[in-house]
């Protein structure tokens, strides 16, 4: 297993087991399954909805012994409406007693985007904060203050373009740790992880396999499924390997963490595996070729007409 290494020496296990999309019901089972079979990094959000189960697993492991806190890597995010200074302590100690733990290894700002405190998912512009009203500086002077008390290990963000990275670290002496986007072959991210790794800001990848489990709403028509591309099953075949394993082991080569969603045994275990996977040189050749800047998940559900948010992307 590859780690992506932090000042104080702690180390984020490269391949973690993502959590968005996994049902109440199932994402308990997911969560016992990764770690039992070696995962040590899960990655959550509060907008997923399913941290009281996630927390009840890791309670489960925790108790049986042989795993310690310390061994896990848990990530968790700040949900878009609870951006207000006054909201974000709050939210992560609701997530940490959701997850019933003490501490978190990594909390991340889920959206440069920041909706009022009673709004789950806007519907109007009036559902928006602007950003005079809610500035992520601000935000981020929070995040800084709840790593301070020990809440979260390390502080970051997540669907921040590098206009939206280089705002933010001109304001503070002590910007984000990581930067959580979607990346995957038809999205390589290629100028943004240049601007990351010169600025000592490390990558994960989300959506990596192309998620092809969100609702039809959040689905373009006519979009590509990554996992049936060609060129990504010839190499899976050249190598006796799966589709997503080529697909999660290209990830780590390039120095990101990855969070395959799973809630399937066989795929749990299947997706760790892709550590076996030696890609050559001609592979790593075609998938580069691969990139048509196309992102699956696109942001556009939190741009209503006239709000301020229709900047989030440097690319479209
Ligand atoms: P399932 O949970 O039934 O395994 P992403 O991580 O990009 O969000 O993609 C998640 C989707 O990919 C889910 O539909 C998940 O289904 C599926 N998936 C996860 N691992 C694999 C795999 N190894 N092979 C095929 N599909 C996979």
């Amino acid at each position: 297993m590859k780690y992506l290494n932090f000042k104080n020496g702690d180390k984020l296990p490269a391949i973690g087991l993502g959590t968005w999309k996994s049902d109440k019901g199932e994402v308990g089972n997911a969560v016992i399954t990764a770690i039992k079979n070696g995962y040590r990094h899960i990655d959550c959000a509060a907008v997923y909805g399913n941290e009281a189960e996630i927390g009840e697993a890791l309670s489960e492991v925790l108790k049986e012994g042989t795993i310690k806190r310390e061994d896990l890597w848990i990530t968790s995010k700040l949900w878009n409406n609870a951006h207000k200074s006054e909201d974000v302590i709050p939210a992560l100690k609701q997530t940490l007693k959701d997850l019933q733990l003490d501490y978190l290894d990594l909390y991340l700002i889920h959206w440069p985007v920041a909706f009022k405190p009673d709004v789950a998912n806007p519907e109007n512009d009036e559902d928006f904060l602007s950003l005079e009203e809610a500035p992520i500086i601000e935000t981020w002077k929070k995040m800084l203050e709840a790593k301070k008390e020990g809440l979260t290990k390390h502080v970051g963000v997540s669907n921040f373009s590098a206009t939206k990275l280089k705002d933010l670290i001109s304001k503070t002496e002590d910007g984000p740790e990581v930067n959580q986007v979607e990346l995957h072959p038809y999205l390589q991210q290629n100028s943004l992880l240049e601007f990351c790794s010169k600025n000592g800001i490390h990558l994960t990848a989300y959506s990596p396999l192309g998620s092809g489990d969100r609702t039809d709403a959040m689905k373009a028509a006519d979009e590509p499924s990554l996992l049936e591309n060609k060129v990504i099953q010839k190499i899976a075949k050249k190598h006796g390997a799966s589709p997503a394993q080529v697909i999660i082991n290209w990830e780590t080569l390039r120095g990101t963490a990855v969070i395959p969603k799973s809630t399937n045994e066989g795929r749990i275990i299947e997706n760790l595996e892709s550590t076996g996977v030696k890609l050559d040189e001609e592979d790593l050749k075609q998938i580069a070729d691969l990139d048509e800047h196309f992102r699956y998940v696109t942001g556009e559900f939190f741009v209503t007409k006239g709000n301020t948010y229709n900047d989030i992307y440097d690319e479209k």
